[in-house]
């Protein structure tokens, strides 16, 4: 829930805080995860996040992995769980959103996660494994920046899962992606998500 003007995405929301308990429950892991007004998913689990998690590939098991927009942590979370020798990294410009992930990680007894804002990261991590609910609603022109920026990242055979409703461009953006040279095919869908696979650019 957000106030009138204000987004899930903002760097600082105004919305006033009111924290909140979920459940994620997982058929290989449970969290209960602090949420706050002015984040996305404030009310539950978002539909596709779930679906991400219960239908995405293994991570790899070992090296940097990214959680692109991680909110309060769901999708960070899940990562370093099921990837306990890997680095996590957990970017979002929401501010209210890092600090919750912060504190959900903690509380869920994961310390491989390191949370930041996007210029935080350092510039030679290479990552292995992406996954993200990304932020449609930024609008396509950022959406495609802040993708081919992240995407850029990833190592040599790695691999971005993402999950997009059909109604917010998943079929466009799979076949943007594929143009943009990262190779994308659709894993799975359901419920109108669909979990798209997409691989780092090939270089000559
Ligand atoms: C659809 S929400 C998903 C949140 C969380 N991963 C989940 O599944 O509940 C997308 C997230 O991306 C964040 N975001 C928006 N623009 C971003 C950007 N340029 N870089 C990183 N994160 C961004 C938003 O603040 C938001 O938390």
């Amino acid at each position: 829930m957000t106030t009138p003007g204000s987004h899930y995405f903002d760097e600082d929301p105004t919305a006033e805080s009111s924290p909140r308990d979920i459940a994620l429950l997982l058929p290989d892991a449970t969290f209960t995860l602090t949420t706050d007004r002015g984040v996305f998913g404030y009310e539950h689990i978002d539909g596709g996040t779930k679906l991400l998690l219960l239908r995405a590939p293994a991570p790899a098991a070992v090296g940097d992995l990214l959680d692109l927009g991680c909110g309060y942590g769901p999708i960070a979370l899940t990562m370093a769980r099921r990837s306990p020798e890997a680095t996590v990294w957990a970017v979002d410009v929401n501010e209210r959103a890092r600090a919750l992930c912060v504190a959900n990680a903690e509380r869920n007894g994961l310390a491989n996660i390191r949370v930041c804002a996007p210029d935080d990261v350092p510039p030679d991590v290479r990552f292995a494994t992406i996954w993200s609910n990304p932020a449609i609603r930024i609008g396509k022109p950022a959406l495609h920046s802040m993708l081919m920026r992240w995407l850029g990242l990833l190592a040599i055979g790695g691999e971005a899962v993402l999950v997009v409703h059909k109604h917010l461009g998943s079929d466009s953006l799979q076949a943007w992606l594929t143009s943009a040279g990262h190779a994308a095919h659709r894993h799975g869908s359901s419920g109108g998500y669909r979990i798209l696979r997409a691989g780092a650019k090939v270089v000559d």
